[in-house]
């Protein structure tokens, strides 16, 4: 199961070359680690926090009701849920087996101990995120807790443990820490537009999954706080208690788009990076992490 959520193997166990993700979080780490010219110890940190992210993955889908996922069937529609926890339970296992050894033992702490609190910080917003959909309302800071746990603490943990394995010292690390939190809000912020806009050949993912699970997204929550109809016709749709028929999902996706959703959600998004870039100390804007910072900004992926 593994295998093939990595996308090195079909369900029978054939070799493909499907999608593996993005390793955004492991580039995040490494990057991070070279800018103090430490690549190498950066190595088993990378591999534990996307061991960690793919753990959550395997996890959100089945809590999501997903069935695709980098553009094939999710690991519980494939097997089973049992199948789906027990396999995010190994990896999050792995992912602690792999700070543990290989490391100074006063590092290897201290990642483990980052590692477990930014796990909590998942769970936590993971639930505040599914608790939503079934609110009547949500305000914007509830929105921006719930995004800072579910996805802003693992980029925040994934930049802090960067800096940690190089040697960094207690503030720089704190820094990272920052500069990961708000990438990390950013780059949800653009998933949830690419929810509702992104093309499903590129995302892997059907388009309108949030809107017809009455997801409570950062462009739904922008645009029901706008003083308009389409804002009004949309609280409608959201409050109604009947399935939303799947052809009227572009007619929604157009509610939020005149509401001003997806362009305030953007602004957001691009706010953000400017935060995340104001944390990094002077001397380590390197051209990969200011990359990678644009790149959160600007995917379509
Ligand atoms: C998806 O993360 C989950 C979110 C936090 C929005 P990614 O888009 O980084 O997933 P992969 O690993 O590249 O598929
Ligand atoms: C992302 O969840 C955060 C985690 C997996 C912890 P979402 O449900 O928002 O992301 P996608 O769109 O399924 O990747
Ligand atoms: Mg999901
Ligand atoms: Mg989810």
């Amino acid at each position: 199961m593994a295998g093939y959520h990595f996308g090195w193997w079909d369900v029978h166990g054939v070799p493909t070359d499907a999608d593996s993700g993005k390793a955004l979080r492991a580039a995040l780490t490494l990057s991070v680690a070279a800018a103090y010219g430490s690549l190498e110890q950066g190595c088993r940190a990378a591999a534990a926090v996307e061991l960690m992210h793919n753990f959550t993955l395997i996890h959100d889908d089945v809590m999501d009701g997903d069935h695709f996922r980098r553009g094939r069937p999710t690991v519980w529609a494939v097997w089973d849920v049992g199948g789906a926890i027990l396999l995010g339970d190994v990896l999050q296992s792995l992912a602690f087996r792999m700070v543990s050894t290989d490391m100074p033992a006063t590092v290897s702490a201290a990642a483990a101990a980052r590692l477990a609190a930014a796990g909590v910080e998942v769970c936590r917003g993971q639930q505040q995120d599914c608790l939503f959909e079934t609110r009547t309302q949500v305000e914007m800071n509830e929105y921006i807790a719930m995004a800072a746990g579910k996805t802003g603490a693992l980029m925040g943990c994934a930049a802090a443990l960067g800096a940690l394995c190089a040697g960094a010292t207690e503030d720089a690390v704190a820094d990272m820490e920052t500069f990961g939190n708000e990438l990390g809000l950013a780059f949800q912020f653009v998933d949830d537009i690419m929810g509702l806009c992104g093309d499903p050949a590129t995302t892997g993912k059907p388009a309108g999954r949030d809107l017809l699970r009455r997801k409570r997204t950062l462009p739904i929550v922008a645009a029901l706080e706008s003083d308009t109809a389409a804002a009004r016709s949309l609280a409608e749709l959201y409050l109604s208690t009947q399935a939303i028929p799947p052809t009227e999902v572009a007619a929604a996706i157009e509610l939020v788009v005149a509401a001003g959703g997806i362009q305030r959600a953007g602004d957001q998004a691009q706010a953000r990076i400017t935060t995340a870039l104001a944390a990094l100390p002077a001397d380590l804007h390197t051209p990969d992490l200011v990359a990678l910072a644009q790149l959160v900004a600007h995917r379509n992926r």
